[in-house]
């Protein structure tokens, strides 16, 4: 693995050995002193062009637990939106030393073009390109599901190594919805079988392809579910009229205890965040003792340590480093 840019690129095994290092990496969180050495020296860069709060302090707080040295680039606003501005904002950071660029970008493909076109020689992880793809939320949700969902003894950290057989149900904006593509194809990968719930108007074109079944019954969808995924309802994504109102939105497609009494006793709900509370989720179901909407944060920073440590893990190569005897110092 030299960049995660889509969780299509992952196999089964590369997925799990993400998700089990996440498992030893989440006691770090539990500690008085939350910090391993691992990364010492070694640069990870954020560059976000798009809005973002918990991913953006996610990931800095992963790669400050590894004790990286983390450089926040925040580009929203700049007026130079397209090719140029992203290449030009990567030479800089290659110029810095970036070990890790982390980027998150408004147009789809941003990270598959600043790895593709080589602007920079550090690991790119995509940490949410325009409506395409969020990994490390689809990373951090199968941890969360297989915590939850699994528990016989396989796997390295006494886990269940995959979601075979488990059944996830994603609901909502799947059209605007990063979040949505990255975890069918992850947990198709993983074994699981999801179903997309959502009015026509808020499904992509193709996604006849994706490995999923689709359902317009939300009703009957959340009763065979040992998972219940709601997707935030993008506004700021939405340039016309996608259903007639939030009440009959919500009335179709919002998660209220009703409905959410129809689930399985061991079934969870979850969210990535941010939630509009009162449109695709109800509060007290957001709050119920069977949501995992904050426990989903928490894991997302071992997650994340571990996306960190996988690509970039190990003491930089003695022979870039002229500091030590052999390094090129001409
Ligand atoms: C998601 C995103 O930005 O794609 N949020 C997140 O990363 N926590 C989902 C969303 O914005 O609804």
């Amino acid at each position: 693995m030299t960049h995660l840019l889509s969780t299509g690129d992952l196999t089964r095994d590369e997925a799990v050995r993400i998700l089990d290092t996440a498992e030893e990496l989440l006691s770090v969180a539990s500690r008085p002193i939350k910090k391993l050495p691992t990364l010492r020296g070694r640069t990870v860069v954020n560059l976000f062009f798009e809005d973002s709060t918990r991913t953006r302090i996610s990931f800095e707080a992963a790669a400050k637990r590894l004790s990286a040295d983390v450089l926040n680039f925040s580009a929203k606003g700049s007026s130079t939106s397209k090719g140029e501005g992203l290449k030009d904002t990567a030479l800089t950071l290659q110029a810095m030393g970036a070990d890790a660029v982390v980027v998150r970008h408004h147009h789809s493909g941003a990270p598959h073009r600043l790895a593709h076109a080589r602007w920079t020689s550090g690991a790119v992880i995509n940490a949410g390109d325009g409506t395409h793809e969020h990994p490390t939320q689809a990373l951090l949700d199968a941890f969360t599901l297989r915590r939850h969902l699994v528990t016989e003894p396989a796997g390295t950290a006494g886990r269940g190594a995959d979601l075979a057989g488990r059944r996830v149900t994603i609901v909502g904006d799947v059209l605007h919805s990063r979040v949505a593509r990255s975890n069918a194809l992850l947990l198709h990968t993983l074994g699981a079988h999801v179903t997309l719930v959502a009015p026509p108007t808020l499904l992509p074109v193709g996604v006849d392809t994706w490995p999923v079944e689709t359902s317009y019954d939300l009703d009957s969808a959340v009763e065979g579910s040992d998972a219940v995924m709601m997707l935030r309802v993008q506004r700021e994504r939405m340039n016309a009229s996608y259903f007639p109102s939030e009440r009959e939105y919500s009335r179709r497609f919002g998660l209220d205890t009703a409905r959410m009494n129809r689930m399985p006793g061991h079934a969870i709900v979850m969210h990535p965040g941010p939630m509009n509370r009162g449109m695709e989720i109800s509060a007290d179901v957001a709050d119920s003792d069977r949501s995992v909407i904050v426990e989903q944060v928490t894991n997302g920073v071992a997650v994340r340590m571990a996306v960190l440590y996988l690509l970039l893990g190990g003491a930089p190569d003695p022979a870039d480093d002229p500091t030590t005897e052999g390094g090129e110092v001409a």
